[in-house]
């Protein structure tokens, strides 16, 4: 299992870095693929309860490549930490396969919340450099979250959120399997009240600036 998990992380950085040249090298030198490992040993430990030693598995881990992650956390095999400083993740986060993290992200608790009160990251997400997702909610499928933000909601499959506090900005359509016709109406639907959102707030900008242009006048 440690194994088939190495494995598929080490394919997910070939896949998601263009830089990646061959396995032999990310097995050496990518400290995301490296604080994986070391978290899925601190995680055995963690459920049979030496919950010290996993503690202490952790924080050498997290003192040799800046990434944090406690021993509880549940990550799959085939997530992609690039990077990696200032990664922290939470006791009840939860984080899918083809999910790629840069460096900066947390998945951490708002501190209003008890038990689960870390998110879960669904399959093939991107949260991108300084991220921040705060609370015990879920990111769905394919959501994109900008670099910088700081989400604080659920957020919908396909939605790409920025900005403090985050906001979506659009909801790309299913590229497969599950690309329904329900599905694509619905994002449809969904970019077209965005889209009327934007309208909106160009409006009232517009209207703003004519307002101190007319009172500069007088
Ligand atoms: C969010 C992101 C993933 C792009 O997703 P996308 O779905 O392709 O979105 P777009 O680029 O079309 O941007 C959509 C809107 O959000 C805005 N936006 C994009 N990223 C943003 C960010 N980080 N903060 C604020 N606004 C942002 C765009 O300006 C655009 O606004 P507009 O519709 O008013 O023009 C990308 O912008 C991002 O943040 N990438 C960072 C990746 C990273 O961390 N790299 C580190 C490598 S070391």
């Amino acid at each position: 299992m440690w194994f088939k998990n190495l494995r598929a992380d080490v394919k997910a950085a070939k896949n998601n870095d263009p830089a990646a040249r061959n396995a032999f090298e990310i097995l050496l030198t990518y400290s995301g693929v490296h604080a994986l490992s070391w978290h899925r040993v601190a995680y055995f430990f963690h459920k049979i309860k030496l919950k010290l030693l996993a503690r202490i598995i952790s924080q050498l881990a997290r003192f040799f490549t800046g990434i944090e992650i406690h021993p509880a956390a549940k990550i799959e095999g085939g997530v992609f930490i690039d990077h990696g400083s200032g990664v922290v993740i939470g006791e009840t986060a939860e984080v899918h396969k083809g999910t790629v993290i840069y460096q900066g992200v947390t998945l951490g608790g708002t501190g209003k919340e008890r038990g689960k009160r870390h998110p879960t990251i669904m399959e093939n997400v991107t949260l991108s450099a300084g991220a921040k997702v705060l609370g015990g909610f879920t990111v769905g499928k394919g959501a994109k979250i900008g670099a910088g933000a700081v989400v604080l909601k659920e957020v919908p499959p396909y939605a790409t959120v920025v900005g403090v506090p985050g906001r979506i900005v659009r909801i790309r359509e299913p590229e497969s399997e599950d690309s329904t016709h329900s599905g694509i109406i619905a994002v449809t639907a969904l970019n077209a009240e965005l889209n009327m959102e934007k309208e909106e707030r160009a409006k009232e900008a517009a209207r703003i600036a004519e307002e101190k242009r007319s009172g500069k006048k007088q």
